[in-house]
């Protein structure tokens, strides 16, 4: 078997932490159960470029158990658990990934994976889509699926220009991933990833979180529950009135870079914060990026600015500038909750990854009938996606009376 990773031998701390991780996602094992009877995805070979870690590798073997061949590569080159990637290999599954990997490295693993001729990709922030429509046109494939935002943005813009050449399910669509994943699971484990990375109380600080979309209000509401005095920077004015009434201070970034102690962007963009901003900021504050890509914060403007640059901590590097201020960047500007911390809880990828099971299976399922597009799970997805979790956090759905479904879709009732 081929295969690239960091040590074979972290293989036995792997396998406890992906059964870890397993047992906290229910609803892929409901998944699992399903397709180990029905096996949808038989002789399917399924090439997935996604945060290798334990949630991930449950998927990999929810993919296996529904008969496909599946192939892993990491979407970030900082986020790969090597102890997860050698479990895999050591299970018999391809991994190609090696945290801290270089960018030759990381390209040359997506290369990889696209080598074994896929039926379906798995991207998380369309690394594989894009090469499909560039470098590997030679590749055919049935459909690919999409987890981030970033990733929809970018294949929406290929759909709008005519370039896009194969089916996609935007995973991050369904109301089961962007409601709870973003939201739940990006405002923890970014919290998780500063904290571990800084050590910082945040109670107290003044906290801007810059982007307030799905991710943005997670962050946000978790900071204010730890006692952070939350600052919201945003270019959406109903987004930004969404943060004002949910009680935020609401101000340019130009603005919050004069009293923020912690910065988090989460917008999906570009050089969010730039040199006008480091040179307004304070000594000693610290910047963190949850979202896709590491050009949030213009890490090349802050280097250019230092007159010296070092690590002061695991996943920490201060940066001084020739007035003698400090600015320290957690995970040199990466997603820092995959970077600094283990990525969002599998309670949250359970349901994020049962969404990606049940979107290869869709492609499959729908083989040869679905145009160029982007497409979203149906609905009635969600709704059990929704209702198995809610079971297993104990929670049970009312249901609607005869006279309620007729009243509600009827509209005589109540007139004069
Ligand atoms: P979203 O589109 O819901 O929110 C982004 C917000 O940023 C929007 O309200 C937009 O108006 C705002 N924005 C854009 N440019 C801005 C600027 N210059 N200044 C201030 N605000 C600006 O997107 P979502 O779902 O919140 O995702 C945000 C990013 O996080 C994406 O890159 C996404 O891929 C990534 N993401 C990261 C995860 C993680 O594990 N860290 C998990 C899920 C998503």
């Amino acid at each position: 078997m081929n295969y690239d990773i960091a040590d074979p031998l972290l293989a036995e701390d792997g396998v406890r932490r992906i059964e870890w991780a397993g047992r906290r996602m229910p609803v892929l094992r409901t998944v699992r159960d399903r397709f180990l009877d029905e096996r949808p995805l038989e002789g399917h070979v399924v090439a997935a470029c996604l945060h290798v870690t334990a949630e991930t590798a449950n998927l990999m073997l929810a993919l296996r158990d529904g008969g496909a061949e599946p192939l892993l590569c990491a979407s970030n080159p900082l986020s790969t658990q090597d102890d997860v990637a050698a479990a895999l290999v050591a299970d018999g599954i391809p991994v190609f990934a090696i945290r801290g990997e270089d960018s030759d490295t990381y390209y040359k693993h997506i290369h990889a994976v696209l080598d074994h001729a896929p039926a379906v990709t798995m991207d998380d922030g369309a690394d594989l889509a894009t090469l499909l429509h560039t470098d590997r046109r030679d590749i055919e494939v049935i459909g690919s699926t999409e987890e981030t935002t970033t990733g929809v943005i970018r294949l929406r813009a290929m759909a709008a220009d005519g370039t896009l050449r194969v089916p996609v399910v935007a995973v991050n669509d369904s109301a089961t991933k962007h409601l709870f994943d973003n939201h739940y699971g990006t405002g923890q484990s970014t919290l998780d990833g500063v904290i571990r990375a800084t050590n910082v109380l945040l109670a107290g600080l003044n906290v801007v979180v810059v982007g307030y979309g799905d991710c943005g209000r997670g962050i946000a509401s978790r900071a204010d529950g730890l006692g952070a005095k939350v600052i919201v920077v945003e270019v959406d004015p109903v987004r930004a009135l969404t943060a004002a009434m949910d009680g935020f201070r609401v101000m340019t970034a130009s603005e919050a870079a004069a009293i923020g102690d912690l910065f988090i962007t989460v917008t999906g963009n570009k050089h969010v914060l730039r040199r006008e901003h480091f040179e307004r900021m304070r000594d000693g504050v610290i910047l963190a990026n949850s979202g896709h890509f590491d050009v949030e914060i213009d890490l090349v403007g802050l280097r250019a600015m230092s007159v010296a640059r070092r690590p002061v901590r695991a996943n920490l590097e201060e940066f001084e500038m020739n007035d003698g201020r400090r600015i320290l960047v957690a995970a040199e500007g990466r997603l820092v909750n995959l970077g600094a911390a283990e990525g969002h809880p599998a309670d949250v990828m359970d349901m994020s990854f049962s969404n990606q099971a049940l979107a290869a299976e869709y492609l499959i399922q729908n083989r040869g009938k679905l145009e160029p597009g982007i497409y979203t799970l149906p609905s009635e997805i969600d709704d059990r996606v929704a209702t198995i979790k809610l079971g297993h956090l104990g929670g049970t759905l009312e249901q609607l009376t005869e006279e309620q479904v007729a009243y509600l879709s009827g509209w005589q009732e109540g007139t004069a």
